[in-house]
């Protein structure tokens, strides 16, 4: 019986649903089939004599940065042969391209890069279709999981679409969002007074980044490292997690003026150093500067915010948001890893 190990993270379910179609076809073709999820399992012992699988969900034109940790971290493959597959909700950006030029990287023989079209979960930002409505663009995605594992039987070499573009733009912004966007969209979440403190999204989170935390009163509080997977605005029992407009606002305001100051920063930098180390102080000053910024926002400011959030008078004021009204999406049946134990 052929190994095959399928690596995989998903944030609603989309991907793990995917997953389980393809992992069925494997098994009913008598393949061995032994799943690890990003972000908890890790495979011991590099197996090259084993097909790999490696399955996400895409943010911002790219695969999850805790993927793309997961990738760089894998033992060489020594020309293990392997399979990539995107789940997104219209387009999967450069992310495949880049995923598998970590793959290679890491010795791995890409032979074959897929994806499918499944349900949108952002409810940060869009509205999405409940899932009891989306059952045909669920349909759909899962018949193409299943032609991809059919391809993947047959070992067919072939490249997903997104293999024909440049994604330059898309580039750039996913470079932006896995610096900065996915943070301070994290640092955007607040509770409303629906939250009963139950733990869900804490216990939910893929990389721990929710804490109980307060004076005041203890609540849910988004620290530093948000994938921006979405799972714990879908999947709060109590529709309490909302995108909190002030924090949104004063969030972006203050990147932009942060990142501005960093420029001066680095010219007062540069013309402290001699000559021919001008260029070497500039970029020095200016990652001294940033890490400053991110800090006095990110951790001092977010903490200023948190307290006053917490004060009656500005309760209202940061609960200002526009998810309130929004859908929450998961797959049907999906309880992420840590729920289960
Ligand atoms: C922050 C964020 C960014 C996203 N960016 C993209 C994108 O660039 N392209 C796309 O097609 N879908 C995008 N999506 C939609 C998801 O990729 C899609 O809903 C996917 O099916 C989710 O899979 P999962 O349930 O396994 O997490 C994004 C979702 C989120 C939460
Ligand atoms: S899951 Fe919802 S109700 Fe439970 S602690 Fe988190 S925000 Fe509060
Ligand atoms: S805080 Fe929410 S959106 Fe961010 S990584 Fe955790 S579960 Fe995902």
């Amino acid at each position: 019986m052929t190994k095959v190990y399928i690596h995989y993270f998903s944030g609603t379910g989309n991907t793990k649903r995917a997953v389980d179609v393809i992992s069925e076809n494997l098994k009913q073709n008598n393949f061995d089939v032994h799943k690890l999820v990003i972000g908890k399992d890790r495979l011991v012992t590099m197996d090259n004599s084993a097909l790999h699988i490696f399955a996400f969900s895409i943010l911002s034109w790219s695969a999850p940065v805790l993927v793309k940790k997961y990738l760089r971290r894998l033992a060489a493959g020594r020309g293990a042969k392997a399979a990539l597959f995107a789940v997104y909700a219209g387009d999967p950006g450069q992310a495949l391209v880049d995923a598998q030029k970590i793959l290679k990287n890491r010795q791995f023989d890409v032979f074959l890069s897929g994806g499918a079209c499944y349900p949108n979960n952002w409810s940060q930002m869009t509205n999405p279709v409940p899932a009891d409505e989306a059952k045909e663009a669920l349909a759909a995605g899962d018949q193409t999981a299943l032609d991809f594992s059919n391809s993947f039987i047959k070992g067919e070499a072939k490249q997903h679409p997104s293999f024909a573009s440049g994604h330059l733009l898309t580039r750039i912004i996913a470079f932006f969002f896995a610096l900065f966007g996915r943070r301070f969209l994290g640092k955007a979440y607040i509770v409303d007074s629906n939250c009963n403190h139950c733990g869900v999204c804490i216990k939910s989170c893929p990389v721990c980044t929710i804490n109980m935390s307060g004076l005041i009163r203890k609540k849910p509080h988004w620290r530093f490292n948000c994938e921006d997977c979405a799972r714990c605005i879908n999947i709060c029992p109590q529709k309490a997690i909302q995108v909190s407009m002030p924090k949104l606002i004063i969030h972006s305001l203050l990147l932009i003026a942060g990142i501005g100051a960093c420029f001066p920063a680095a010219g007062f930098m540069s013309v402290m150093v001699p000559g021919v180390f001008r260029i070497a102080g500039w970029i020095l000053g200016f990652a001294i500067a940033l890490m400053a910024a991110l800090w006095l926002q990110f951790v001092l400011l977010d903490r200023i915010l948190f307290l006053l959030e917490q004060i009656s008078p500005f309760q209202k004021f940061f609960q200002m948001n526009f998810t309130k009204n929004y859908n929450r999406y998961m797959a049907p049946g999906f309880k992420p890893e840590k729920l289960n134990q």
